[in-house]
């Protein structure tokens, strides 16, 4: 059901604006999806903003440079939690709070949820507190749907060497260990999605193709009412 965009343009801005969030490990395919579901909501008269997490305000990229430069590799763990913190809590208070309050619809790119499972779960840091830590920095603000695109880390991680142009190659040692990490990080986004308490989860088959996981993405926004 798609509206002329102006109507539905103005109808948004009406209310509170719909907040969408991508999880999921290596080589899922987010940014591919974010963009595709970005250009069909605007078509459908969303007025959309799209985000990533850590970045999305010039504080919270300087912080992403921090914590994700692979010169900091001395970074200490308690270091790491605080500053994914630090960068949501300035994304939070400078863009996507005012732009639901504004009607417009967010999509993410990673939210609190990576932080419950890198941080929380695989880290190791536990969830409550990774939650507590989560409420501040939104002020406790969650999406009304995240999609999960869950692939074997095998393909994920044989997607993103071929995306970085090197070709299939044998897993070495050190590959080997971060298909274990990668495992662990899979494992911990498929439970915690089981015990969606909000019914906000969608887990996406992402060994698919790109078509076939638009299409489910995009069902979904129809049944929601979204679109
Ligand atoms: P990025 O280059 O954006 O990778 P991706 O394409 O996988 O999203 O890197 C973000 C990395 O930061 C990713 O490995 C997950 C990690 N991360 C956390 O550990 N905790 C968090 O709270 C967030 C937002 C990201």
């Amino acid at each position: 059901m798609s509206k002329s965009s102006n109507s539905s343009r103005t109808k948004a801005s009406a209310k509170r604006g719909y907040f969408i969030s991508f999880e999921g490990g290596e080589g899922a395919g987010k940014t591919v999806q974010i963009k595709r579901l970005r250009d069909k909501l605007y078509e459908a008269g969303h007025d959309v903003v799209l985000l990533r997490e850590p970045g999305g305000t010039p504080i919270s990229e300087q912080i992403r440079e921090v914590v994700l430069s692979a010169k900091n590799i001395g970074i200490a763990y308690t270091t790491e939690v605080l500053l994914f913190q630090a960068a949501r809590a300035q994304l939070y208070r400078e863009i996507v709070l005012p732009s639901l309050e504004s009607g417009k619809t967010v999509v993410i790119d990673r939210t609190r949820d990576s932080s419950v499972v890198y941080q929380g779960i695989v880290r190791g840091f536990g969830e409550e507190l990774i939650e507590q830590l989560n409420n501040i920095s939104t002020e406790n603000t969650f999406p009304n749907l995240t999609f999960l695109l869950d692939v074997p880390p095998e393909i994920g991680l044989e997607r993103r060497r071929k995306e970085e142009g090197e070709g299939a190659k044998k897993m070495d040692r050190l590959d080997m260990e971060a298909v274990n990490f990668h495992e662990k990080v899979r494992q911990a986004y498929l439970d915690v999605a089981k015990r969606d308490t909000r019914d906000r989860w969608r887990v996406i088959d992402s060994s698919r193709t790109i078509e076939e996981i638009e299409k489910d993405i995009w069902s979904e926004i129809e049944k929601q009412g979204i679109c």
